[in-house]
């Protein structure tokens, strides 16, 4: 197995963040991006996240796959490539691997390469007929596809989690639109959409009893302060998730306790108590609306899977 990067060196990643947060803390509504939830702690305690109670997306997707991988496995054919947008860790892709008829390959792409070649050993012992190559990349840009030795009948982009949920509409499209060129002309889009329901059941997800999504929250600030020397402390910030019905989705924020100054190497940020910093939107969707916005970029709906309460959808999306 051999692993494709096109990723920047650790130092001008560093860089990259500290002008991020800068860039986002001078605004007037203070932001981070989610995407510096990750780092190895962010990541375990997203992974608590899935097994809590009040977290149902993990749940549920897993549980719409096991019932629907069959039929999603015909609807995709033959000989496919599947290039999945994120590191293949989940447990629905080995179901999705495990019941594909004679894939043509498997294309993770991540930006985290440590952990990518880790996922993708794995995944190659597991499934030695399947030809496994990951990509070091950052899927919002474009980057190479490779090719399998193995003829492909089609590409499928593999996008699952609800994670497209996490980018803002516009950013959304741009990603399907990136998915449309890289599926080709005969390829395929599948993709876990997490559906509008209930706001005291979405609230609850998102501001669990046990605190995890408070810690997960905050841990955007801890890596701050170890990352680039910052100077927070976590004390005077609280964790609070809330729904925006203007946009449809959960906003989550870190709401300053009190009135203070932190340092972030040679920057100052005043926080007025109250004053909050929105860390992360998740968008949830109703078929009709997500299926609006795939037509806008060239994708029509094929097929839709639901569970049976109507909380999570998983679309096979085809070129228009
Ligand atoms: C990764 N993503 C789909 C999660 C979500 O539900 O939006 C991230 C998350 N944030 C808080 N809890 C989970």
């Amino acid at each position: 197995m051999t692993i494709a990067t096109t990723t920047p060196a650790t130092e001008a990643a560093l860089h990259t963040m500290l002008e991020d947060v800068v860039a986002g803390l001078s605004q007037d509504q203070k932001t981070l991006p989610s995407k510096y939830f990750y780092d190895e702690r962010g990541s375990k305690l997203f992974d608590d996240i899935c097994e809590l109670d009040e977290y149902y997306v993990t749940r549920t997707e897993s549980a719409l796959m096991q019932a629907e991988v069959g039929d999603i496995a015909s609807v995709i054919g033959p000989n496919a490539l599947i290039v999945e947008y994120g590191s293949g860790s989940s447990l629905k892709t080995r179901l999705l691997l495990k019941n594909l008829i004679r894939p043509a390959g498997y294309v993770p792409i991540d930006i985290s390469g440590d952990y990518l070649s880790q996922v993708g050993h794995s995944l190659q012992a597991e499934f030695p007929h399947i030809e496994v190559m990951p990509v070091v990349a950052d899927f919002t840009k474009s980057f190479d596809v490779p090719t399998p030795s193995k003829a492909e009948a089609r590409r499928v982009i593999y996008f699952p989690g609800s994670t497209i949920g996490n980018f803002q509409r516009d950013d959304a499209k741009d990603l399907l639109a990136g998915m449309a060129v890289n599926a080709g002309d005969d390829g395929g889009v599948l993709i876990g959409v997490d559906l509008d329901k209930n706001r005291d059941v979405l609230r609850a997800a998102y501001n669990d009893s046990k605190g995890v999504t408070a810690e997960f929250n905050l841990n955007v600030l801890k890596r701050i302060n170890s990352e680039l020397g910052g100077e927070f402390i976590l004390d005077n910030f609280r964790h609070e998730a809330v729904f925006n019905e203007g946009r449809s989705c959960i906003e989550m924020h870190l709401i300053s306790t009190q009135s203070q100054s932190v340092n972030v190497c040679k920057y100052s940020f005043d926080f007025a108590e109250g004053e909050t910093v929105l860390t992360e939107y998740s968008h949830k969707y109703t078929i009709g609306a997500f299926g609006q916005m795939a037509n806008e970029v060239g994708l029509d709906v094929k097929n839709v899977w639901t569970d049976e309460n109507n909380m999570f959808a998983v679309m096979y999306l085809e070129r228009a």
